[in-house]
């Protein structure tokens, strides 16, 4: 059997990666129950917009409970994302969600660094961890997030950055979180251009030393802003499936990859929440093939361009990179 194409991974968020039957089991091994209005009878996660996505998200995520469920979340993220042919992902971890279901910042670094290893000795898989803060829990928040990024620091942990409702709050609230990472030397990204237009994305380049933007794609409004994000190195960690499935396009066709692509611009392919998306790494890769048009040289180049822009320290870049053949 042919060995699956290298893929690498930027924008996943690891709350995100559980799914209905691993909420279920997660909630019978806690001895919690199941948070309401949360499942439909096919399994599937109930939501129908933004806000009712990120209600559910949360609620799902309180089902994880010790260093122990982080470990496995981490293990099982990784293993799966292997067999499908990653090499290198960078999972985003949200202490926030970690601290509401009563895990404090150290706990829940110390499972997904468990899960790490476990998944490099078993699978050769590489991750790394971009703690994140959520917008909508607000900037003094986030602040505190930063200062435990600042004060623990974890060869693992590479990178800070952040999601949640990008409709509240300005950015520039942000910046003291992002100026205080920045001086400790850890690279940023921050998600914008995903469910509000190209000034948002602006915006996140005026307000923030960020490298990369998690979606980015409505940049694809502003010409001028493509241009900029092109001419001053800023990467697109793009979700398809999540675009769709949130509706920031209505299809595939619609969406402005190519665009984007052939603006010059550097892009990965990344799954977001998988269960939530009916997707997975290797899909969004198949996604690529099927409606973008790449070909297998195209999408080696796009693992390429994920490992280029990743966080990880130099030298892991380069022996991942030689890996791509
Ligand atoms: N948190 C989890 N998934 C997210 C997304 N797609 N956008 C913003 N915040 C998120
Ligand atoms: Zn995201």
């Amino acid at each position: 059997m042919t060995p699956p194409l290298p893929k690498a991974e930027l924008h996943c968020h690891l709350e995100g990666t559980t799914s209905p039957s691993l909420v279920r089991r997660l909630a019978r091994r806690n001895r919690i129950p199941l948070p309401e209005n949360l499942l439909d009878d096919g399994d599937n996660f109930i939501w129908i917009d933004v806000e009712s996505f990120l209600k559910t998200y949360d609620q799902a995520s309180s089902v994880i409970r010790t260093a122990e469920d982080y470990r496995d979340l981490t293990y099982d993220y990784l293993a799966s994302s292997a067999k499908e042919g990653a090499l290198y992902v960078e999972v985003m971890s949200s202490p926030d969600h970690a601290a509401a279901a009563g895990i404090d910042y150290e706990g829940h670094l110390e499972g997904i660094v468990e899960g790490i290893e476990s998944a490099e000795r078993d699978h050769g898989i590489i991750g790394r961890i971009i703690v994140t803060c959520v917008r909508h829990f607000g900037p003094e928040q986030a602040m505190r997030v930063a200062e435990a990024v600042v004060h623990s620091p974890h060869p693992y942990v590479v990178g800070f950055g952040m999601g949640g409702n990008e409709l509240l709050y300005t950015l520039r609230e942000f910046a003291p979180a992002f100026s205080l990472i920045d001086t400790a030397g850890l690279p940023t990204t921050v998600h914008a251009g995903e469910w509000a237009g190209a000034e948002s994305v602006a915006d996140a380049l005026d307000a923030l030393p960020v490298s990369r933007i998690g979606h980015g794609v409505r940049a694809v409004e502003d010409p001028a802003l493509v241009e900029r994000l092109v001419r001053e190195g800023i990467h697109l960690e793009v979700c398809l499936s999540s675009n769709i499935a949130t509706r920031v396009y209505d299809d595939f066709a619609s969406h402005p990859f190519n665009q984007l692509r052939e603006a010059g611009l550097s892009l990965s392919l990344n799954s977001d929440d998988p269960p939530y998306f009916a997707t997975s790494i290797g899909r969004e890769y198949l996604i690529g093939s099927k409606f973008f048009g790449l070909d297998v040289e195209a999408l080696k180049l796009i693992t390429i361009e994920a490992l280029k822009y990743s966080f990880a320290n130099h030298q892991t870049k380069k022996e991942l990179i030689t890996r791509v053949v």
